[in-house]
């Protein structure tokens, strides 16, 4: 298994391009369900995740050729509706094709995901949105089973911002009889190009990016060609990266729109950011500033960002709390922050961060996709050598990570 050595001490410098982002490409990916007829995206991210998704898809009956950072798929040929738990549980996301093909096929069988390393994650409103709207759907066999003849437009209310809900639920609306109004939708970046995706193959949508969103359903959806949004939680992270190594880089193909309440906590901890047209420009201080967070829906500050804000406030002058409020289990990275030297206090979902005036390296487990990147942010500043183990999370969400850091100067390489 695959992990990372990273030499801590140096700057990052230099100029590194964002990828397409994870959480945009996977939706989207499911919209080419919706449509007989080809759909092309550009700005893919080559990531484990991407690969998981196409293979679901392909067992479909989808075709799906890549070429570069672009892929086309053409769900002409879709007859299996189905997505067994061998493929489901590597990757959650995989529920995301249960609105879509309810919509196109009439009918579903998508495994449950089960349980999560940074929480329960239940898929209920996914469930309760496709009810309302007249679907007959039963969980047998650990498995959700959706039928019906053609879905009809409801009002939806979900009980909490679900990011997926909102898009399974959205991309289920575009072909239903009538109209769909999505109330307490998530207004994340990604719901908006998935939205944009949408519009640009036929369906009839408004209001994506606010909490209601309307669907007038139509009859079919046809092709389209999209480029797929910059990846935040990347921009954030080599943010993040540079911050905490007192290092000044610029990232390309990207913009300071999509991490607005990432730049304004990076600001108050002390750096220089300059927003430039599709790049972002950050000089770090000497010495960072302690930041207390609250993760919450966007635009509040994003979950996928506390482990590596966690990480800059372990080496920030000051104490910091930190407060998840949307995972229940999103502290894994913590305990093993604390073995490199973090002086962090766990209470339920608060974290009280006191910097030190340095971290020293060591081996480190990462558990999930963004508790490996504070993982890697805090090697970054370590003294010594920290060995990052079961880096397949980072894999899954970062493409070409050690070539990218590298770039900047950092020490890192991957290892067997
Ligand atoms: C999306 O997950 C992202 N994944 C996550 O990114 C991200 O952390 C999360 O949104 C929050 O921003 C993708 O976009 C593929 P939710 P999602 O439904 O949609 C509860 C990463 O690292 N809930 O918005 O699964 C749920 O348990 C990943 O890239 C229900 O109770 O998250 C959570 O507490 C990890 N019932 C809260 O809502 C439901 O039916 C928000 O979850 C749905 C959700």
């Amino acid at each position: 298994m695959d992990k990372l050595l990273i030499e801590g001490g140096a700057r990052l410098h230099g100029e590194v391009a964002i990828s397409g982002a994870k959480n945009a490409a996977l939706p989207i990916l499911c919209a080419a369900l919706l449509s007989a007829e080809p759909l092309t995206l550009t700005n893919v991210p080559a990531l484990r995740d991407i690969a998981t998704l196409l293979a679901l898809l392909r067992q479909m009956g989808v075709k799906a050729e890549q070429s570069g950072d672009t892929v086309v798929l053409d769900a002409s040929g879709l007859d299996n509706p189905v997505a067994p738990y061998e493929m489901v549980k590597t990757m959650r996301a995989s529920i995301l094709v249960l609105g879509p093909l309810v919509a196109r096929c009439g009918e579903a069988r998508v495994s449950l995901p089960g349980g999560c390393a940074i929480g329960a994650r239940p898929v209920d409103q996914h469930i309760k949105g496709l009810h309302a709207m007249g679907a007959e759907v039963a969980v047998e066999h650990g498995y959700v089973r959706a039928r019906t003849r053609r879905l009809k437009g409801a009002r939806l209310f979900t009980d909490m911002v679900t990011v997926t809900g909102t898009e399974n639920l959205m991309m289920a609306a575009c072909l239903a009889d009538g109209e769909t109004v999505i109330e307490n939708a998530a207004r994340e970046p990604e719901v908006v190009d998935l939205a944009n995706c949408l519009v640009a193959m036929g369906a009839r949508i408004s209001g994506a990016g606010t909490d209601v969103i309307r669907i007038q359903g139509v009859e079919r959806l046809h092709g389209a060609t999209h480029r797929v949004m910059p990846d935040r939680i990347e921009t954030g992270t080599y943010l993040c990266a540079a911050a905490a190594t007192g290092g000044e880089i610029r990232l390309t193909r990207t913009a300071t729109s999509y991490v607005d309440s990432l730049v304004d906590k990076l600001l108050d901890a002390g750096c220089e950011i300059t927003p430039e047209r599709d790049a972002i420009h950050l000089k770090a201080p000497e010495q960072l500033t302690a930041v207390s967070i609250r993760t919450a829906p966007y635009p509040a500050f994003p979950t996928d960002m506390q482990a590596q804000f966690m990480a800059i406030n372990c080496v920030a002058r000051g104490a910091a709390v930190i407060r998840e409020t949307i995972f229940e289990n999103r502290f894994m990275h913590a305990v093993e922050l604390q073995r490199l030297g973090a002086d962090i206090k766990i209470d339920g979902n608060t974290a009280f961060v006191t910097g030190v005036p340095r971290l020293q390296g060591a081996t480190v487990m990462a558990t999930d996709l963004r508790a490996s990147a504070g993982l890697v942010i805090a090697g970054l500043v370590a003294e010594g050598e920290t060995l990052v183990d079961r880096i397949y999370h980072l894999d899954r969400g970062y493409e070409k990570l050690e070539t990218k850091l590298a770039a900047l100067g950092a020490r890192v390489r991957r290892v067997s």
